[in-house]
């Protein structure tokens, strides 16, 4: 394996720059450990808010990225900002939507995404990515049980915190987005809620994805894999080794059971 495995971050992790970003009480921020269903997150909730069509070229306009746009550029932005976030536990962050999703799940996800953004060679085996996944050394936000489990510790039963996860964003997506919409005082009928959930729907996203210059896409082009990849929940029964998801559970087990996933 090359050691440049995270080569990906560094220059966020050099810079600092999530911490080092400028933040408003009245901004709400939507994180996530990385391929934890953030992206979905953001198209329903830019939906909710945005009144024009939501793609993937205008969605860091409407909802930015803090590792994508200078701070100086974020500041204009009209308050209250939704700002999207990867950061573990930060007590600046006052209004948090926060999506977890099963690990198991998230190692395979990322995996993926680390060969098709080049993070690392396509050569690389999912072994060693679980590896490297379980010290938390993939990017710099911590491990995934940091990352979930800063923010659970932190915030659990904050008003100002919404807990998500992925598997019941998928099992029932209008009822998960509304409990968005009465987290952020929305107002929204079942009827526009469902408009959400269609306009961000997997299939939709997948054909938004292949329409705009999304640089992923761009990037991702080479090794055929799409951003918008599988969508599912349980991937990992098949796509992990047994020893693998064993290290994972034996390691995360307490957090994983406390959320759910075993
Ligand atoms: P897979 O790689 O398992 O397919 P993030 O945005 O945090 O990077 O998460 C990316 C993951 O969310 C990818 O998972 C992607 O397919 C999935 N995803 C994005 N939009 C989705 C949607 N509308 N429905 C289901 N899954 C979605």
């Amino acid at each position: 394996m090359r050691s440049n495995l995270s080569r990906g971050w560094e220059i966020i992790r050099g810079r600092q720059l999530g911490r080092n970003v400028q933040v408003f009480n009245s901004d709400i921020f939507i994180v996530s450990y990385p391929k934890s269903g953030n992206t979905w997150t953001k198209f329903l909730i830019a939906n909710l808010i945005s009144i024009t069509d939501v793609n993937f070229n205008n969605i860091d306009t409407i909802i930015p990225n803090i590792y994508r746009n200078k701070d100086k550029e974020l500041i204009k932005k009209k308050q209250p900002r939704f700002l999207k976030s990867h950061e573990y536990f930060n007590p600046k962050y006052k209004k948090v939507i926060y999506i977890a999703r099963d690990p198991r799940d998230v190692a395979v996800s990322y995996y993926y995404y680390s060969i098709k953004l080049k993070f690392i060679e396509k050569d690389v085996k999912l072994h060693d990515f679980v590896a490297k996944f379980l010290n938390g050394n993939v990017d710099c936000f911590g491990s995934w049980q940091e990352n979930v489990g800063s923010w659970l510790g932190a915030r659990e039963k904050n008003e100002n915190f919404l807990f998500l996860k992925y598997e019941d964003m998928l099992s029932n997506t209008l009822g998960e987005l509304n409990k968005i919409s009465d987290f952020l005082s929305m107002n929204k009928s079942i009827q526009e809620l469902n408009e959400c959930v269609e306009k961000s729907s997997f299939e939709n996203m997948r054909k938004l994805e292949l329409q705009n210059d999304f640089e992923s896409v761009k990037s991702s082009n080479n090794e055929g894999l799409y951003f918008m990849r599988s969508g599912k929940s349980g991937e990992w029964r098949e796509a992990l080794d047994k020893k693998d998801s064993d290290l994972i559970e034996k390691q995360w087990g307490d957090l994983m059971k406390k959320i759910g996933y075993l």
